[in-house]
């Protein structure tokens, strides 16, 4: 199959079979012609009604998850997120060129990351489908795409899925497996556990190729560089930060420095005008 086909069958199909397509074997569209295509970001990811994006928020819950509902609410949430990560990275895969071996080994990392992505999903689902829910049963949002507009280089994709929403997830797994490791839920903590470990690997994907890309500029400054407004590091991190998966990602150790001290001022302060 063609990566073209395969990307847009993700993207443009609009069912979880769709979504979920695995090819034994992706080719790489000729360059001239996969130029010469144009490539319309589309406004949202095609999703049928049953897995349909909605307006309405349901909010995570803060804690309680002894409860099976909280935990069928969390693993939900979790799972769009794997969807919405394998319907930015096809878009990321239509959108950039490949007409240089470095783009097509980026681009060949982008597809294993898709297979990853896709096997998070299914993990959870499993585990909601066994406490009764399906995937569709609560609200779905489409946040995280918002951001793939501004994302028009591989630069930028890469600064801000790798970087700073997967680096996130490196603590929200850590945290949450934490959690249901606690309660004795070892299937679901089991699951959280083999994500972080992809996650750690996705992490790495991006620390190598913005080091590749940064050339003889820091790392830090170059990915704040890269960062479209109004997006900033403080995306990056949950609220327990956990060192060691970034360690094992390659990330330096100012760079976590870094990031683990970063404070959105703007927001900080905006926080306190709303309490006044
Ligand atoms: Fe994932
Ligand atoms: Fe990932």
């Amino acid at each position: 199959m063609e990566l073209s086909e395969f990307a847009k069958k993700i993207l443009f199909g609009s069912t979880l079979e769709d979504k979920l397509i695995r090819p034994d074997k992706i080719e790489f569209d000729d360059d001239q012609k996969f130029r010469e295509k144009v490539f319309n970001l589309p406004f949202k990811p095609a999703r049928s009604e049953q897995i349909g994006f909605s307006d309405e928020n349901i909010k995570f819950p803060k804690g309680h998850f002894h409860l099976k509902e909280k935990q069928a609410i969390a693993l939900h949430s979790f799972a769009n997120h794997e969807l919405l990560a394998c319907e930015m990275m096809a878009a990321a895969l239509l959108r950039y060129p490949h007409d240089t071996e470095e783009l097509k080994r980026f681009k060949r990392g982008i597809i294993n990351t898709i297979f990853d992505e896709q096997k998070h999903f299914k993990l959870y689902v499993q585990q909601l489908e066994r406490l009764g829910y399906s995937f569709g049963d609560y609200p779905l949002n489409d946040f995280f795409w918002s951001y793939m507009k501004d994302l028009d280089t591989p630069e930028k994709y890469t600064a801000v899925m790798a970087m700073t929403f997967e680096s996130a997830n490196l603590d929200f797994a850590t945290y949450y497996e934490k959690i249901f490791r606690d309660l004795g839920e070892d299937e679901i903590a089991d699951v959280l556990l083999e994500v972080l470990k992809d996650e750690i690997s996705h992490v790495g994907f991006g620390v190598r190729y913005l080091n590749k890309w940064r050339e003889d500029r820091e790392l830090w400054n170059y990915y704040i560089s890269q960062l479209p407004w109004p997006l900033t590091p403080a995306r990056s991190k949950g609220q327990h930060f956990a060192y060691s998966p970034r360690l094992k990602a390659g990330m330096p150790r100012e760079f976590i420095q870094s990031q683990k001290n970063y404070k959105d001022e703007f927001k900080v302060t905006k926080r306190k005008e709303w309490k006044q």
